[in-house]
């Protein structure tokens, strides 16, 4: 089972690094792939409850690669880490199937783990739906979603939900139009989709119900701003109510 999953981790390597050009060289040189291993390996151990054994072998994964994923982070299948260097991956952390990131992605909280009232640990990480591609020295933050297929540009700060099939970009990261519009839902090396969804079409569509997603949230932003800027309409004074009211 465990390999048969390296067996389509390696495949992932291949199919998404241009560079790649045997599987040997990936089980050999790639940096990301053998951080992967290592989580596979301290996931198992977290699940048994080995949890101090988990978080030191990971650490020790950390020293190799350059790259820590806590071990109860949960992530899914065919996951590729490019380069790896500085990639760091928080405990609550959820990560679907066919995503990508690049060296330096974080995956951080924002907010502490224990809630003071109900002592419960709670979710501080974001979640990556499937195909989402995170791009180099990109920040995720707090326990956001991003949505399917969705593109994150190099070093974007994002601290809010992604509507599957966009693509945002930026400090704080907003929702950008591709210059080329057939690029729209697909990914190609560097920032390109997954192969999660082989029709063209259904990509361009998720895309574009991603992009109507996002214009209905900065609509809904711009009515409240609006609301919460028009003063409130003045009380009728009490003498002119009395006259109005003598008069009928
Ligand atoms: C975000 C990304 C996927 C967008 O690719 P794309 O769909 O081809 O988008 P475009 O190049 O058409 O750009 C669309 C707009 O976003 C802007 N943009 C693109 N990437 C950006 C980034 N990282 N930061 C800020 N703005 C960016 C472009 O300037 C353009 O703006 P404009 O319309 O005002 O001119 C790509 O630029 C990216 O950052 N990929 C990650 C690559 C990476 O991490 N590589 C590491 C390899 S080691």
């Amino acid at each position: 089972m465990i390999f048969k999953r390296f067996n389509e981790d390696i495949s992932a390597f291949m199919a998404r690094d241009p560079a790649a050009r045997s599987r040997l060289e990936v089980v050999l040189c790639y940096p990301g792939f053998h951080a992967l291993v290592f989580y596979r390996i301290t996931h198992f151990l977290w699940g048994l409850g080995l949890k101090v054994f988990a978080r030191w072998f990971s650490q020790l994964g950390k020293f190799f690669t350059g790259v820590e994923i806590h071990p109860a982070a949960a992530i899914g299948r065919r996951f590729v880490i490019d380069h790896g260097d500085g990639v760091v991956i928080g405990e609550t952390s959820e990560i679907g199937d066919d995503v990508t990131v690049y060296q330096g992605v974080t995956l951080g909280g924002v907010s502490p783990s224990v809630d003071s009232r109900t002592q419960v640990n709670r979710k501080r990480h974001p979640t990556l739906n499937d195909g989402a591609i995170i791009g180099s020295g990109a920040q995720v933050l707090g326990p956001i979603t991003i949505g399917e297929g969705a593109r994150i540009g190099a070093n974007a700060v994002v601290h809010k939900d992604v509507p599957a099939g966009v693509t945002a970009v930026g400090i704080p990261a907003r929702v950008v139009m591709p210059r080329d519009k057939d690029k729209a839902g697909q990914f190609v090396a560097y920032g390109e989709p997954a192969e999660g969804c082989p029709d063209p079409v259904l990509r361009t569509i998720e895309s574009l119900r991603g992009q109507v997603a996002a214009l209905m949230e900065k609509v809904e932003e711009l009515e409240s701003r609006q609301e919460g800027s028009r003063p409130a309409p003045e009380e009728e004074p009490e003498e002119k109510k009395t006259i109005v009211s003598a008069g009928e």
